[in-house]
């Protein structure tokens, strides 16, 4: 693990997947300003990703690794109670199902379901006993009836979503928060293997910051108060097909 100076202290500890770019990194960047401590997953950071605050640790981890996302759990919770989970790491391939290949498939079920499942399961009993927050990010594709050209992607968003409701449902007791936040087309890379993107027009994508601010929205409600579903559309619905180069 390569992690830039830990501190101990008393900010409340966020563990975010998918820092390095994107809405990930939007996330990290606002609740760091906002003053949590923050370590972000990633396997990429550049210079700009990774020149954070002092409170910004990146965390270069393949999160689809199992023991090696174990052994960065371990090594910050010697440090920290995390009293945030956010699971945002993504991967999306676009096209219809039959040219997709096991590998891609598998890459999409590993890093938006396989992934958030067991990362939940290594910090809930954690999370229990001090009342902590999971914040899930799934997709408006969950909620879609059909996806075509996105099939893989919406299975494994929607998953995403069913989970993030039984386990506020197993949780709550506990003083357990679990959100799921359904964002719509936003303008980060998660299109960069698709031959459609959004519209150049403004309020025809989200921005990255737009998600991040629907994050401290939902971790800053009040004792008591659960924000369990959260969609997010830009103002217009308007793609547009890629340049072919
Ligand atoms: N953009 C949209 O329109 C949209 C809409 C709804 C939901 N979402 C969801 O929002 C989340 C963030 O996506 P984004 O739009 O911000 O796309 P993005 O810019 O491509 O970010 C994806 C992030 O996931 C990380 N990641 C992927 N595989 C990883 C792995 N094996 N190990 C560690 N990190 C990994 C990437 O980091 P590295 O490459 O450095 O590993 C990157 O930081 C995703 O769950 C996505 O499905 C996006």
């Amino acid at each position: 693990m390569e992690m830039n100076e830990l501190k101990i202290n008393e900010r409340k500890t966020v563990l975010i997947t998918g820092a390095s770019s994107g809405i990930g990194l939007a996330v990290s960047r606002t609740l760091a300003d906002n003053g949590f401590e923050v370590y972000g997953f990633g396997r990429n950071f550049d210079d700009e990703a990774s020149s954070g605050p002092e409170n910004f640790h990146c965390v270069i981890c393949d999160i689809t690794d199992t023991d090696a996302l174990e052994k960065c759990v371990n090594e910050i919770r010697k440090l920290h109670h995390i009293d945030v989970l956010i699971n945002n790491a993504g991967c999306a391939y676009y096209g219809l199902h039959e040219e997709l290949n096991a590998s891609k498939i598998k890459d999409i079920v590993r890093t938006d379901l396989e992934t958030p499942l067991i990362l939940t399961q290594m910090l809930l009993r954690d999370m229990k006993a001090n009342g902590g927050s999971i914040i899930n990010i799934s997709s408006v594709t969950a909620i879609s009836h059909a996806n075509p050209h996105g099939a893989a992607y919406g299975a494994a968003k929607a998953g995403l979503l069913s989970f993030s409701g039984s386990v506020f449902e197993e949780a709550r007791k506990h003083g357990v928060k679990v959100t799921a936040i359904l964002p719509d087309m936003t303008d980060t890379d998660l299109y960069r293997n698709a031959d459609f993107e959004a519209d150049d027009e403004k309020g025809a994508s989200l921005l990255p910051r737009d998600v991040a601010d629907a994050v401290l929205f939902v971790l800053s409600r009040p004792y008591g108060v659960v924000v369990e579903e959260l969609v997010i559309r830009p103002q217009f619905h308007r793609i547009k097909r890629k340049n072919k180069q």
